[in-house]
């Protein structure tokens, strides 16, 4: 099946997110400082920019930006006047990305903060019309409080690498990566005050997915 997942992926890909010269340069710069190539896929990163268009989007808050990838999908969302707000722990990591989001042209509306995001998050301004999740994932419990508290009704709040090759169901499985997302599902399952949902995806490699969230 990954083959068949891997071919569909690339057809989809080729029809409704085909590659931009802007985008394979910045993964090149991210090869050349040896990062890992974990970002969004261009399908992912279209559906958050379209989520952005959707809600008509203003200030946007990432935790975890690697080599700004998601962070100029939801960019490219924003307003003129609009903000997008990216917390990242690694200096290596923050220069690539703010090289990446200068050439994509969306530069100007984007703020990267360098440090521990949770250092980080009581300085940072809400509320937020979108926050996007996707950082140390046993950290996942402490970002959506975080969210919570920087969003208002209407906002949504979407958290990537719920499923983890579906890791989450195997009890044998302790590492703190992955029960950090079985201590959101059970923060999201107990928050009277919103609604969520989650999709498994398959993509290239990978078996993942992401949980989205609107707050009431
Ligand atoms: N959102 C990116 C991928 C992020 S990968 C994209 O899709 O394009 C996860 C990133 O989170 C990495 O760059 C990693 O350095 C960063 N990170 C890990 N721990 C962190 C922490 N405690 N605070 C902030 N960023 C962190
Ligand atoms: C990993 C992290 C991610 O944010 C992702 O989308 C895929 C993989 C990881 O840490 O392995
Ligand atoms: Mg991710």
């Amino acid at each position: 099946m990954e083959k068949l997942w891997t071919e569909v992926d690339a057809m989809l890909e080729a029809h409704l997110a085909p590659p931009e010269s802007v985008l394979i340069e910045g993964i090149e710069r991210a090869k050349e400082a040896e990062m890992p190539a974990i970002a969004v896929t261009p399908l992912l990163g279209k559906l958050l920019m379209i989520l952005a268009q959707s809600i008509g989007a203003k200030r946007i808050l990432e935790i975890g930006t690697l080599a700004g990838f998601s962070t100029t999908w939801m960019a490219r969302a924003l307003p003129p006047d609009g903000k997008l707000i990216s917390l990242e722990f690694e200096p290596k990591h923050a220069a690539v990305a703010r090289e990446n989001v200068d050439a994509a042209g969306v530069g100007d509306k984007i703020e990267i903060l360098v440090g521990p995001a949770l250092d980080l998050l009581p300085q940072v301004e809400g509320p937020f019309d979108l926050v996007f999740i996707d950082a140390d994932k046993e950290n996942n419990p402490h970002y959506y409080a975080w969210a919570r508290k920087l969003t208002r009704s209407g906002s949504l709040i979407l958290v990537d690498n719920v499923v983890r090759d579906g890791k989450i169901v195997d009890s044998t499985i302790t590492d703190p990566h992955v029960q950090g997302v079985r201590d959101l599902l059970k923060a999201i399952r107990e928050d009277q005050g919103v609604e969520a949902t989650a999709i498994q995806m398959v993509s290239g490699k990978e078996y993942d997915g992401f949980a989205l969230i609107r707050v009431n």
